[in-house]
């Protein structure tokens, strides 16, 4: 797909607020500093478009994006560097899970895990409710400029097998880097042949 435009159009905390428009949507979303805004502008060829950080936290409302005028890109805040007690198990922002929940023009999410890691509970979790909720999401592994070719190999493994423990099949996943724009055709293209399905 051909990035024609990319425009900022609002950021808020109140899903009810959210653009009303009937444009199919993508989200981003992860763990805090997984790297979801760095992303969006790789994918968009624009150094600021989304305001990135090294610091978890940068982004802290939901920012839509209209593409090529004819469809939304999501940022939204980090998850897993709230303080939660420890018996409190699946205590997510409570906005982006209303976002989730609510937000009917949502066509998928991208979860991003960075793929240097082990699998991480807050991840499992996350996607566990995305799974309850029916909210259909792919992975996206960042930072694929991190890790040599065999380590990035055997890390995918590991998560595959970690989610056959309680998933059927393993959801769709890319692979990224910001830094050097490994991904960006294959998941603009998916995401065009998405819009192709449903407009
Ligand atoms: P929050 O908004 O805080 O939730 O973080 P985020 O997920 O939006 O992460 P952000 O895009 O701000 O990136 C966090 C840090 O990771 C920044 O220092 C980025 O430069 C770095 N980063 C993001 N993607 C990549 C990548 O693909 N490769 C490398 N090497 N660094 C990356
Ligand atoms: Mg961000």
């Amino acid at each position: 797909m051909k990035i024609k435009s990319a425009e900022f159009v609002m950021s808020n905390s109140d899903v009810a607020k959210c653009p009303k428009d009937k444009l199919p949507e993508y989200a981003f979303i992860g763990r805090s500093n997984v790297g979801k805004s760095s992303l969006i502008n790789m994918l968009m060829q624009r150094k600021n478009l989304a305001k990135t950080s090294g610091r978890p936290g940068k982004t802290q409302l939901i920012n839509h994006f209209l593409i090529n005028k004819t469809w939304f890109l999501v940022d939204l805040p980090g998850y897993g560097y709230a303080r939660v007690s420890k018996s409190s198990k699946r205590v997510f922002q409570k906005f982006i899970t209303q976002y989730f929940a609510k937000r009917e023009q949502l066509v998928l999410a991208f979860v991003l895990i960075d793929c240097r890691h082990e699998p991480q509970k807050v991840d499992l979790e996350f996607m566990q409710w995305m799974g309850e909720n029916q909210v259909p999401f792919c992975i996206v592994f960042t930072k694929e400029d991190k890790v040599k070719p065999n380590a990035l190999k055997r890390n995918i493994e590991t998560y595959t097998q970690k989610m056959l423990e309680t998933w059927e099949e393993m959801p769709r996943y890319f692979v990224t880097s910001s830094s050097n724009t490994t991904g960006r055709d294959e998941l603009l293209n998916y995401i065009g042949e998405v819009n192709l399905e449903i407009i």
